[in-house]
């Protein structure tokens, strides 16, 4: 087990993150969010895009004890090797057309069971936050795996704000919709054998609480590039990569199991739960193995992606054979 396991009760996030630094990185996001929120530009009398201002700003984030240790991928093998089926299903096609997803403005809304629904601008969603750098293992579906290096925060901290209320046992999450931009989205919707947009996805509440359940806002030491799910995704990284919805703007607390994108195209194929597990098998292909993008050998594919001793207590007493 390569990440390190210190429990989020053991130590406040003050401690892990030095008070001068917690402070440089609110400075950062305020300097970034004043541009992004409209300040004209000296003479040039422009707006500045939020993620353009974002991206002038150096990111200086220490490790995490969630983080593992394995070398990271390539910045340049995980941004151009992507799924992003708005831009289309090639692995290329989501840098190709990365321009077609528009994210200045975003607004992300929170609403459904909770005591504290809101709107807001995407900046103001992530400025109260602290910036961690979390290096996880990501394991697609598909048999291919990367570790990226990814820079946001606990999901947990935007469920504590919204207060979900007693009914509330899922959160549902929503990207965005924009046919008349996303070529992959054109003409799909409700089509027999397409896929039904906006891309869904969802979360067990206790899931979705996890530490290790982050939203991502940048990746290295820049923003979040669009092919990557700009501004702002979902990272689950126990969870086959499907599950960590890009681009997101809505999130919901709800009581049933919510529908997603891929177990509403084939349940059979793409269950609700999705936690790594080599030993079920995909219909069509072993899970066994994962060929580690960037290197030649496969390797094992470990339960829960090697995250088990972290979250296989979310499942006890679950047949993982049935719940896939
Ligand atoms: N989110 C949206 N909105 N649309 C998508 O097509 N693809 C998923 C997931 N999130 C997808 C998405 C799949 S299948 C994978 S493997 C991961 O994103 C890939 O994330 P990455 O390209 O950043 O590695």
């Amino acid at each position: 087990m390569l990440i390190r396991n210190r429990r989020r009760s053991e130590c406040s996030h003050s401690e892990i993150t030095p008070p001068e630094v917690y402070a440089r990185r609110r400075e950062f996001l305020r300097a970034g969010v004043g541009l992004g929120a409209g300040l004209a530009l000296g003479g040039l009398g422009m707006a500045l895009p939020a993620s353009a201002a974002l991206r002038g700003f150096p990111l200086e984030f220490e490790g995490s004890d969630y983080s593992t240790d394995e070398s990271k991928t390539a910045y340049d093998e995980i941004t151009s090797y992507n799924n992003f089926f708005e831009m289309g299903p090639g692995k290329s096609d989501p840098k190709t057309y990365a321009d077609q997803l528009k994210t200045d403005p975003w607004t992300i809304t929170v609403d459904g069971l909770c005591e504290n629904p809101g709107e807001y601008a995407v900046e103001d969603f992530i400025s109260p936050w602290s910036l961690e750098e979390r290096i996880y293992r990501m394991r697609c579906v598909e048999g291919w795996s990367m570790v990226i290096p990814w820079i946001g925060f606990e999901l947990n901290r935007i469920i504590e704000k919204a207060q979900p209320r007693g009914g509330a046992r899922y959160v549902a999450f929503e990207s965005i919709y924009d046919p008349d931009n996303l070529r992959g989205q054109r003409r799909r919707r409700g089509s027999s054998g397409g896929l039904e947009w906006p891309y869904t996805e969802g979360l067990r509440l206790d899931e979705a609480m996890h530490p290790l359940t982050i939203l991502a806002v940048g990746l290295y030491d820049e923003v979040l590039p669009n092919q990557n799910g700009a501004p702002i995704r979902v990272v689950v990284p126990w969870k086959y990569g499907f599950k960590s919805i890009k681009s997101i703007q809505h999130i919901r607390f709800v009581e049933d199991q919510p529908p997603t994108l891929w177990n509403q195209a084939q349940s059979d194929e793409y269950g609700f739960y999705s936690n790594v597990n080599p030993d079920v098998d995909h219909p069509r292909w072993s899970q066994r193995t994962e060929r580690r993008i960037g290197e030649f050998r496969r390797r094992r594919t470990e339960m829960f992606n090697g995250y088990a001793d972290e979250v296989a207590s979310l499942y006890e007493g679950m047949d993982l054979t049935r719940y896939i």
